[in-house]
């Protein structure tokens, strides 16, 4: 029997959970709940993640305390997470007692090692609400590549490591305002002091593969930077014991939560924390998003190692959730959250969705809506449900067969599959996991067609038959449902139900059941309905609409120095305006002009296969790929021009200076191509 401790990453306590989350959390569950199945020893530790200055400001903005805003940010996630069956063994908080200990003991390891240091640095401080800025509260121009619109710690474009100091032209997105440099002093985690053990470590067979390839190179180009752990206050978090005015940076107490969970747990249960966090019986499994990589990779490892803590087994990395194909968007209404979805539809669908989907690579996911309709209606109901709702009520007033009849070897076949389905489970290779389970379906759906008990059942001198048939069917259905367990803990019930036992190990699914009693059958899943989906969308979509805020009022830049660039035109009539014919066109083809240093090529179309070339020139500001799909204002009545690469048949109407500065011009939601803008 194995000994494993899992987490999934502490959710942040200044938001709600919504399916992009729901990736990673269910993820776990399902390799939790597997591993439970299989006998092993295995706890599932989770809590939110509460520290740092987006708490401090909203609690402030609410006029309430910090702790009041995580209490009821904890409840929501926590009924959020039972909603869809993930089940944690403690769910913590990194504000808790235990938390802070736990940080106070790695850190001593740390001052023992002599792994910090202390700095005078230059930060970044909002003078209108007299706090420094975390990174991600300043957003402004990469040093490195010159990318704009960047959070304060990387830059999501060239990936640079950088501080918010040497951002170009910062901007505090708490209130819009430009932000001085100020002096404080910080503490330092000097992890180039582990560099080769992080560099072997990182090698070991310990990452997906992908990201360890990833780090090779990081290892090799320059020593690792000092890690800044230190916050000045005001700042919501755990003073230093040694270093008064200072608070551990969130990032610092954040995956010592994990342990401080733990702890509570341990508490709770009687156990011994060195037992699961010291202890070399035992295994460490994190699941973790592929944005939070470096944190896991590195810093944390250099943490537990300073501290002789036991390092992970495993950190298992997922990439994001795409909704049809797409980021997820508060416009589009695809941006939905966890209790949103819980109104409308069953939990089950999305968890057989999502392991139908998951492998084992840093790959983004995509929920695309029509396939989740249709592979949950088709598999789960079509093919698994229906082997029971097809049988169960023909045996039940009589129970199963005494003994378990010949089936052409079916549950045989099936129970030596549950192997390499195991096997796939352990990998987190879910979708290879599914689509085994799936095929079995497909083996067990014939027997029941060819053998018909419904017909059977016509004829009594064929009890028996219809006995036996019914007996093999719900036999290989209930060896689905152990398989689909994981995934389905709440089918995997009702199915127990039915048989009268609890459908809790791997191994039930050796041994047929026979001479027993079968229970009334009751539903065990709905199709999904298409208008619940639709109705979804529409809520997050208009919920998502109102609480979206227009530029809070004082951070308009109104200040009329466009204007001033370049006065007003001359007065004309209407007419002399309608004869510009403007009309909404769709962008359906953009590449770069090689030969032309500002232009992108455009074909665009008006509807009805009417299409038009443009050139425009915008490819300072726009990459041909961002603007693809696009719907743009074009004027479409301007006379043709020949230019060096071809003819140009009308512009796009865009806003500003030109270089990097254009914006150009989208219709609201709801234009079509072809309409004319007046
Ligand atoms: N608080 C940190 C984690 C601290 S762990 C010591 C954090 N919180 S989070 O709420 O932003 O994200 C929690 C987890 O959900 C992360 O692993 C993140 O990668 C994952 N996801 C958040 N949005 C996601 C998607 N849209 N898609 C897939 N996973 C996503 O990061
Ligand atoms: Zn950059």
């Amino acid at each position: 029997m194995r000994q494993i401790l899992v987490t999934s990453a502490l959710p942040y306590a200044n938001g709600h959970i919504h399916i992009g989350h729901l990736v990673e959390y269910l993820q776990t569950d399902i390799w939790v709940r597997f591993q439970k199945m299989q006998g092993n020893r295995c706890i599932y530790i989770c809590a939110d993640d509460t520290h740092g200055t987006a708490i401090m400001l909203r609690a402030r903005q609410e006029g309430r305390s910090e702790e009041d805003l995580i209490n009821e940010m904890s409840d929501a996630h926590q009924a959020d997470f039972a909603g869809f069956g993930i089940e944690f063994d403690n769910y913590g908080s990194t504000n808790s007692e235990e938390s802070r200990e736990v940080c106070g003991e790695i850190w001593q390891s740390l001052r023992e090692a002599d792994m910090i240091v202390e700095k005078q640095i230059e930060q970044l401080f909002d003078v209108e609400q007299g706090t420094f800025l975390a990174d991600r509260f300043v957003r402004g121009t990469c040093p490195k590549c010159g990318s704009e619109d960047q959070p304060g710690d990387n830059c999501s474009n060239c990936n640079e490591v950088y501080s918010p100091v040497d951002l170009v032209d910062p901007i505090s997105i708490a209130t819009g305002s430009k932000p001085e440099v100020r002096e404080a002093t910080h503490l330092f985690v000097e992890i180039e002091k582990l560099h080769s053990f992080l560099d072997e470590w990182t090698q070991s067979g310990t990452l997906p593969k992908e990201s360890a390839n990833y780090l090779k190179n990081f290892f090799l180009n320059e020593p690792l930077k000092n890690w800044d752990i230190s916050r000045p206050g005001p700042y919501f978090g755990f003073e230093i014991p040694d270093s008064p005015g200072n608070y551990w940076y969130v990032w610092f107490d954040a995956p010592i939560g994990y342990i401080g969970s733990t702890k509570q747990w341990c508490k709770a249960h009687d156990e011994k924390l060195d037992d699961w966090w010291k202890s070399d019986d035992c295994e460490i499994h994190h699941f973790i998003g592929k944005d939070i990589q470096y944190f896991h990779t590195l810093f944390w490892p250099a943490m537990l190692k300073t501290a002789e803590i036991s390092l992970p087994t495993k950190v298992h990395i997922h990439g994001f959730l795409t909704v049809d194909g797409e980021k997820m968007s508060k416009s589009k209404g695809t941006f939905i959250q966890a209790s949103k979805y819980l109104e409308h539809l069953n939990p089950s669908y999305l968890r057989y969705y999502y392991a139908s989907k998951l492998n084992s690579r840093v790959e983004d996911i995509d929920l695309n809506l029509e396939e989740f309709e249709s592979r949950v209606n088709s598999d789960l109901v079509g093919k698994v449900i229906n082997l029971a709702s097809r049988s169960a009520k023909f045996v039940a007033k009589t129970g199963l067969s005494d003994s378990y009849p010949d089936d052409g070897g079916l549950f045989e076949e099936f129970a030596t599959a549950g192997e390499k389905i195991a096997t796939h489970y352990e990998a987190t290779d879910y979708s290879k996991a599914m689509r085994l389970i799936i095929e079995l379906a497909d083996k067990a759906n014939p027997y029941v067609e060819e053998n018909a008990p419904w017909e059977l059942k016509k004829d009594e001198a064929k009890a028996q038959q219809l006995q036996d048939v019914c007996t093999v069917t719900l036999n290989l259905f209930r060896q689905l449902a152990i398989y689909l367990a994981p995934v389905l803990p709440d089918l995997a019930e009702k199915a127990g139900e039915l048989f009268g036992e609890k459908l809790t190990s791997w191994d039930q699914a050796k041994t047929p059941v026979t001479g027993i009693q079968i229970a009334k059958f009751k539903h065990m899943m709905q199709r999904v309905d298409p208008k619940c989906v639709q109705a979804m969308i529409e809520e997050s979509r208009e919920e998502n609409a109102e609480a979206a805020p227009a530029t809070p009022q004082g951070n308009w830049d109104d200040s009329g120095d466009a204007l001033e660039a370049e006065p007003l035109a001359d007065e004309i009539t209407f007419d002399d305006f309608s004869k510009v014919d403007l009309r909404v066109a769709r962008v359906i083809e953009a590449n770069e002009v090689p030969e032309a240093r500002k232009l992108i090529q455009l074909k665009l179309s008006l509807g009805g296969g009417e299409t038009r070339q443009v050139f425009a020139g915008i490819k300072a500001a726009y990459e041909p790929e961002d603007l693809l799909g696009k719907l743009v204002v074009m004027v479409a009545n301007l006379a043709p021009r020949k230019m060096k690469f071809g003819v140009s048949e009308g512009m796009i109407i865009a806003a500003g200076p030109g270089g990097k500065d254009i914006f150009v011009l989208n219709p609201d939601e709801g234009a079509v191509p072809g309409q004319r803008v007046h």
